[in-house]
């Protein structure tokens, strides 16, 4: 059984019921992330990119002129990213761009991308799962790193979880090499809420899509229209979670592994954890790394921050 078999059927088997939001990425979900993205109500992208267009030369500074390697963790298609790029190289900065992310189809498109932007930046890519093994997207080398961890993936980990991967990625950088990590942060329940449950219903779609990789990748027989996309926020921690909802009674088989999994009426389904934090959560965290905050930089709401952070 490969690992995604493995994840899925202990997730389901579980009380209560989970399944890794890491799967949402197929091509679909790719698609439909990118959908996401430029959504009247998802403010998270167009945070940041404000965030990144007004502080891109602060951040260029950081690097004192030093030769670096711009590596990011989860680089999807490298939207806002690109802001970065384009004005690193106008300014004639010495450095290598080094994306990593678990899905190698969103990887090619912005490979492709970024070489008919700029041709000549030299590109080390590279599909993994950075939570698995930091080590391993790394790029090799000994020139200085600035690590952008964008997007408030960092969301998507429980608490236990995000201490664990800032560790992992610390333990892979040297004193003053430097993390920008984004941070949805705690707004009006509403606002957040919207979010994730857009009129247009294509973050109900990305949920669903899971069912149909299950579907696809391990025989399964799920019936999306049995399943109810259920999101929540608790404004007390912080935590997004979304949820499927069995509308009735039903057993779904995975003929691929020859297992069958039992739904009671309105048993829920957690697909995913969108955490939002407060700035008091942020240098919590970054403290218990083996980080030193260098600065928050907000968007004019103070919707969103990205962090720039500094390996003690
Ligand atoms: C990738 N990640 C940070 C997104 C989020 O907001 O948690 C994924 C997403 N899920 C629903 N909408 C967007």
């Amino acid at each position: 059984m490969n690992t995604f078999a493995q994840d899925i059927l202990e997730g389901l088997r579980r009380n209560p019921k989970r399944l890794p939001s890491k799967y949402f990425y197929d091509e679909t979900g790719d698609r439909l992330f990118q959908q996401i993205m430029h959504l009247p109500e998802y403010y998270l992208t167009r945070c940041e990119t404000e965030i990144l267009e007004t502080h891109k030369d602060a951040l260029l500074q950081s690097m004192q002129g030093n030769a670096f390697d711009l590596i990011e963790l989860g680089a999807g298609d490298g939207l806002k990213t690109k802001i970065l790029l384009q004005h690193f190289w106008a300014q004639g900065a010495d450095f290598r761009y080094a994306p990593a992310d678990i899905s190698p189809h969103v990887l090619q498109l912005l490979e492709t991308g970024v070489r008919a932007l700029l041709p000549d930046l030299e590109i080390i890519s590279r599909q993994g799962d950075y939570f698995v093994n930091p080590a391993a997207v790394l790029p090799p080398g000994e020139r200085r790193k600035l690590v952008l961890f964008l997007g408030s993936n960092i969301g998507n980990y429980t608490q236990p979880g995000a201490s664990e991967l800032l560790r992992r990625i610390a333990a892979q950088l040297r004193p003053g090499d430097l993390l920008l990590i984004g941070f949805d942060l705690k707004k009006k329940p509403s606002v957040v809420l919207a979010a994730y449950n857009d009129a247009a219903g294509v973050t109900r779609d990305f949920n669903l899509n899971l069912l149909r990789r299950i579907n696809r990748e391990l025989g399964g027989n799920f019936d999306l229209n049995a399943f109810e996309h259920w999101p929540t926020y608790n404004p007390q921690t912080g935590d997004c979670k979304s949820y499927l909802l069995s509308r009735g009674a039903q057993t779904v088989e995975l003929k691929a592994i020859g297992e069958a999994i039992h739904f009671n009426e309105w048993d829920a389904v957690q697909t995913e954890l969108s955490r939002k934090y407060d700035l008091n959560d942020i240098e919590n965290v970054a403290t218990e790394a083996g980080f030193r905050i260098r600065e928050h930089y907000l968007d004019a709401r103070r919707y969103f921050a990205d962090s720039l952070w500094e390996r003690l």
